[in-house]
């Protein structure tokens, strides 16, 4: 990854995020990180960004016109063109969900685009017409593609070597490879006891294949905890 670009009503809502540690490690490390807002592009008066639907109902949907303008004006040729050579990614309540492999082939991309929307959406043609995907963070609806914009920036810069300036951090890590796809084991530290509450013996006891023995167990049970199966969702209707 060398490049992430993202199109937004609110490039200032990404200042704390360009601010953390690991991304500020990936940035040294030659990641660009881009901002483009849809209104210095509006081809309409006053800025205008988004319109009422067509057939009603409630909310504000971004304009075709305007995400093309946008685009555009930044990448120097007709956005039609842009999802065959790059990753355009619309973020979407609907789209696909983000997980562990997603965010694993988004980071092997070179270059990345993201469309945040804003009120009720994106006008369809947009998806259509200028994007090569689009993801969604959770069955659950935001009033914007921001925060999903930074968690899938966040869990794709993460990947960039150097970023966590621990080189080990994520290698086993929840969903990783290493914990074959599993939750990561559970963590303690000092004190050793609080409240009566003590830390499991084997780790406190300095025998290293014992230690990532009962890890991996540990992950396993995790990974079977948290599954959907065991989910007891209680009596139907
Ligand atoms: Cl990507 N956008 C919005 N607006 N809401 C969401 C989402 C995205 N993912 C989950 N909810």
């Amino acid at each position: 990854m060398t490049r992430i670009d993202v199109f937004t009503l609110f490039p200032d809502a990404f200042a704390w995020f360009q601010a953390q540690r690991h991304v500020r490690n990936a940035v040294a490390g030659g990641l660009e990180l881009g901002y483009v807002s849809y209104r210095d592009h509006t081809p309409l008066n006053a800025g205008q960004v988004d319109d009422t639907p067509f057939g009603g109902g409630a909310g504000m949907v971004l304009r075709v016109d305007v995400v093309e303008a946008a685009l555009h004006a930044h990448y120097g040729v007709d956005p039609v063109g842009l999802p065959a050579q790059r990753r355009v990614i619309a973020l979407t309540p609907g789209g696909r969900i983000l997980d562990e492999p997603l965010v694993q082939e988004l980071a092997g991309e070179p270059e990345l685009t993201l469309l945040c929307g804003r009120y009720e959406g994106f006008d369809e043609r947009i998806i259509e017409h200028f994007c090569s995907d689009s993801v969604s963070i959770g069955r659950y609806v935001l009033a914007g593609g921001e925060l999903a914009a930074m968690v899938l920036c966040d869990a794709v810069v993460r990947k960039m070597p150097g970023a966590l300036g621990h080189e080990e951090s994520a290698v086993e890590e929840s969903f990783s490879s290493a914990l074959e796809g599993a939750p990561e084991y559970p963590h303690y530290t000092r004190p050793a006891e609080h409240r009566g509450w003590r830390v499991p013996d084997v780790l406190l006891s300095g025998h290293h294949a014992r230690i990532r023995e009962w890890r991996r167990e540990q992950s396993r049970l995790m990974g079977e905890r948290s599954s959907p199966r065991r989910v007891d969702s209680g009596p139907l209707p």
